[in-house]
């Protein structure tokens, strides 16, 4: 079975790819998923928080320059290159890059305009195959509009884009009022691809405690539908790649990935929670579906029910809200016995 697919221009053996997590920190674990038969490995983030702090960390030395950051790249690692955290992601990052023959995608994580776009970078020299910009941004400024908040990931797309010359793909949140537009902005402001989504992660409200926790639940599989659903609406529309981040856990769901137009499938719950060995055992799933439908290749199946090709569109569309909520009826009453 070909499985075969091309993501961010690179030549991936299938669609399956690991998604940022801490999972990369561990070489061992690295070696792991390429046994496994990952197909690429996504580093966990560099934040826009941790390169701003070591920058304040050296104001004095950066004063000097204060104006002038447009020619930062040249005296940049003098700054603090060494610090420990952007040197050590760096560091990994070859780490990773030595270890494993596949290929590796850096990640940058930022919502603010500033000096951290430079580290793309340095991604880019550590050996990065390509970069994932994660956009993750919780707006709750009463007087920011959404219209400023795209303003500023679009400039911040195009910032990165200009300092780069791998691949681009931007991770996206759900939550924009116009999603396509937004995408279609991003295209043109040089995003190779859009991976959706963030997964947000809630705090939650201690009632011993009287206070807010931060809780960090791993994902499900319903969680795809919303990146499926948006996935469709996305596919074949813009000249941009398609990758699915957000409750990918079994070789259907991979299956249905693809169909909505996914050109890579992004997993991180389900190797948390099962190990490498998951990987066989989703892409066995994906083969046996796939030979019983009797499809030949990955590509028979991509975008086969996105939103141009889905025999019933509306299906996918404020139409079928309707109808959904219409046809509930009751739930069965509670049995006594
Ligand atoms: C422990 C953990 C760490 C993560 N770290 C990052 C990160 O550094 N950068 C990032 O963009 N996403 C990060 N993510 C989000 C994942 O890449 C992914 O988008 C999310 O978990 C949804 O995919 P899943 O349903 O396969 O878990 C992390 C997720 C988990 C569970």
């Amino acid at each position: 079975m070909d499985l075969s697919t091309k993501y961010l221009g690179l030549q991936l053996k299938h669609p399956l790819i690991a998604g940022a997590s801490p999972l990369p920190d561990d070489l061992d674990k690295v070696r792991g998923l390429e046994d496994g038969g990952i197909a690429a490995i996504t580093m966990y983030s560099l934040f826009e928080e941790q390169i701003t702090q070591n920058l304040i960390g050296s104001e004095a030395h950066i004063g000097a320059y204060e104006n002038s950051f447009s020619e930062a790249a040249s005296y940049f690692p003098e700054v603090d290159l060494l610090e420990r955290g952007l040197e050590a992601y760096l560091e990994q990052l070859r780490r990773v890059k030595e270890a494993v023959s596949i290929p590796v995608i850096g990640s940058l994580n930022g919502t603010r305009e500033g000096e951290w776009v430079y580290y793309a970078s340095f991604i880019e020299e550590a050996g990065a195959d390509a970069l994932e910009l994660n956009l993750y941004f919780l707006a709750t400024d009463f007087d920011v509009t959404a219209a400023e908040i795209e303003d500023r990931c679009v400039s911040i797309v195009a910032q990165v884009k200009d300092r780069i010359e791998i691949p681009l793909t931007v991770k996206l949140s759900p939550f924009f009022t116009a999603l396509p537009h937004f995408a279609k902005r991003l295209s043109h402001a040089g995003a190779d691809g859009l991976v959706l989504f963030n997964r947000f992660y809630q705090p939650d409200i201690d009632t011993d405690e009287l206070d807010v926790r931060p809780a960090l639940d791993l994902s499900h599989s319903p969680e795809l539908r919303l990146r499926l659903r948006w996935l469709a609406m996305l596919s074949g529309q813009l000249p941009v790649d398609l990758s699915v981040s957000g409750g990918v856990h079994t070789g259907l769901d991979l299956a249905k990935s693809i169909m909505a137009g996914a050109d890579s499938v992004q997993m991180v719950s389900a190797l948390l929670m099962n190990g490498p060995q998951k990987i066989g055992q989703v892409l066995k799933e994906l083969t046996h579906w796939m030979e019983d439908k009797e499809y030949s290749s990955l590509e028979e199946l991509r975008g086969c029910l996105n939103y141009q090709h889905c025999p019933d569109p509306e299906a996918l569309e404020r139409a079928n809200y309707m109808r959904v909520l219409k046809s509930f009826r009751t739930i069965p009453s509670h049995r006594k016995d």
